[in-house]
């Protein structure tokens, strides 16, 4: 089946390089053309621009080369009933989980705090402090807040996690939460917050002063969803006034992150370029034939999102 590259941002064809000449077989790459194509069904997208799908009448599919599909479905040349299709990757989540695990324990033994002090030439041991005692709550529980959970967990962290609807945990010791109060309830709870929703017109500027100034304080936040995610102000407010005393942030609206940013000096910011984690290649081959497939044979893909919710 012909798959039609559509993106404003990337060379997709270099971006998945020689690996994917091993689907070559069951999935022909094409290149988007102004006229388009009513032939073509399926198509692979990374920030398409906005008439990109109009030359596409019949497409059945979208597959995202990620786990967001948040710059695909705000389209407006996407019709409402094509399926948008994301990546699971237990790959990336595994990757997601180290990053995150990183950053929770370096928050729970001062690592900011030693290295100030070994730039000061400091020999100062503070108090050890034991894992159970650092409640981390995970916004977002789908295939890559489960992992985290899972893991920061098994480290022996207390683990909350909060989902929009009801969701049965994995193990019995993460506490899981949904809806608004539970919303309320976990923050309250909540000293290291992980963030990995998905970026709805609800979760939008969800990461804002209200919600912080509801974890406990002197919280830390860890930042791995999508830049709109954060209202940028609130976050500097918050660590000048000390409610948190820092954040990890991976994500960013506009990226690169403009070299003036205030977040670039900031000493209780760790800033990393959307690097927190990938998808495979591997993983995002297999999408395309899955998702081909199941156009084929009339199916829904696995891992098409539900429109209506943006995810
Ligand atoms: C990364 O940002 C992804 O969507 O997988």
């Amino acid at each position: 089946m012909r798959c039609v590259l559509i993106s404003s941002r990337l060379d997709l064809r270099r971006y998945l390089g020689p690996e994917i000449s091993l689907i070559a077989d069951q999935v022909e790459l094409v290149e988007w053309k102004k006229d388009g194509d009513p032939d073509v069904r399926l198509a692979m997208a990374w920030h398409p621009s906005n008439d990109a799908f109009s030359g596409y009448p019949n497409l059945r599919a979208i597959c995202s080369i990620g786990a967001g599909v948040d710059n695909i479905v705000g389209c407006p040349s996407l019709k409402s009933e094509v399926d948008v299709v994301r990546v699971v990757d237990p790959g990336q989540a595994q990757m997601m989980s180290g990053f995150v695990a990183w950053h929770v324990i370096g928050h729970q033994r001062n690592f900011a705090g030693y290295q100030a002090q070994q730039r000061d030439r400091i020999w100062h041991s503070g108090p050890q402090r034991r894992a159970d005692s650092l409640p981390v709550g995970i916004l977002g529980y789908g295939a890559i807040g489960r992992k985290l959970a899972i893991d920061l967990a098994y480290l022996g962290f207390s683990v909350m996690c909060w989902s929009r609807t009801p969701k049965r945990p994995a193990t019995a010791a993460i506490r899981s939460y949904n809806g608004p109060a539970g919303l309320c309830e976990m923050l309250n709870n909540t000293e290291v917050l992980v963030n990995v929703l998905p970026l709805t017109p609800e979760t939008r500027g969800i990461l804002n002063a209200q919600l912080f100034a509801n974890i406990r304080r002197g919280g830390y936040l860890i930042q791995v969803g999508r830049g709109e995610h954060l209202l940028e102000s609130d976050l500097l407010a918050a660590l000048e006034d000390g409610q948190l005393t820092g954040a990890a942030l991976d994500v960013f609206p506009s990226e690169p992150l403009p070299r003036t940013h205030p977040f670039w000096g900031h000493p209780k910011i760790i800033l990393t370029p959307h690097n927190a984690s990938d998808v495979s290649v591997r993983a995002v081959a297999a999408t395309l034939v899955t998702t081909a497939d199941a156009i084929r044979t009339g199916r829904r893909p696995p891992h098409a999102i539900d429109r209506t919710l943006g995810y």
